[in-house]
């Protein structure tokens, strides 16, 4: 059983070293997940994958069945979850190529299915989300990013907008003065979710653009964040890599007496 699992964001819609041994299509109360589970082996250790917008990438951001895909991922074992996930930058040094880490996430998503606690329960229960991201599971991240020499940002606040259009400039200037990062659209509910399910959660961020009206050009270029999502997913890749088994390892650790 896989106790540990890759959500694939924009751009990582493959785990290429990652040997399926199979794919299990799983219903939950909360209707379908973005598609089968993959469950494989990422060297020695079993993780399961599962890409958040679909094999093709046909599920956008505001459409993604978040409570169905934590859900099964939990119903399948799971324990932890690395997210990974395409972001603008937005803070002082957030440029495109690098990684970060979030250690703290503002939601500005609306409308979306964002809580297990609904409909007729005998007790309403709320989650303590303080810190919303597994400091461990940071730890390791930013450890692995730091053995292999990968330029990361080891913290920062992750803005979760609506999408899927991108921001306007003041929008991105209003998320400046909160105290924001870093910008994506698939942040929130999934790490609230996370939490409700008593999952260790932590986000693997590929920064691909500068924010709306912070870089050179007049606009967001979509170039630019396809040419950085190449680039950039190839240290994604080399950081779970290094990072995966280590996961494993805690866990195992955690569960001794
Ligand atoms: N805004 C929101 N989401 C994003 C961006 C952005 O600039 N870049 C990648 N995902």
């Amino acid at each position: 059983m896989a106790e540990l699992a890759i959500i694939g964001g924009t751009g990582l819609a493959t785990l290429k070293n990652l040997e399926i041994k199979n794919r299990r299509v799983v219903r939950t109360p909360y209707g379908e997940p973005s598609g089968p589970l993959l469950h494989g082996e990422l060297g020695n250790t079993e993780v399961l994958f599962l890409p958040r917008h679909g094999r093709g990438h046909t599920i956008p951001p505001h459409r993604v069945n978040y409570r169905a895909n934590l859900w099964a991922l939990r119903e399948s074992g799971v324990r932890s979850v690395i997210a990974v996930a395409a972001v603008g930058g937005i803070g002082d040094g957030m440029a495109p190529g690098r990684l970060a880490f979030p250690d703290q996430i503002i939601d500005y998503t609306w409308s979306r299915e964002h809580t297990y606690v609904d409909l007729e329960l005998e007790q309403v229960n709320h989650v303590d989300f303080t810190h919303p991201y597994s400091e461990s599971m940071r730890r390791m991240m930013i450890d692995g990013a730091r053995e292999l020499k990968l330029d990361a940002a080891e913290q920062g606040t992750y803005g979760a907008t609506q999408g899927p259009r991108l921001e306007t400039a003041a929008e991105i200037r209003r998320m400046q003065r909160d105290g924001c990062d870093l910008v994506g659209m698939t942040g929130m509910p999934e790490a609230a979710l996370a939490r409700e399910l008593d999952l260790n959660y932590a986000c693997c961020a590929l920064i691909v653009n500068w924010a709306a009206g912070l870089g050179s050009g007049e606009s967001v270029s979509m170039d630019e964040i396809e040419a950085s999502l190449v680039t950039g997913m190839v240290k994604v890749r080399q950081l779970l890599e290094v990072v995966i088994p280590l996961i494993k390892h805690a866990q195992s650790d955690a569960q001794e007496p």
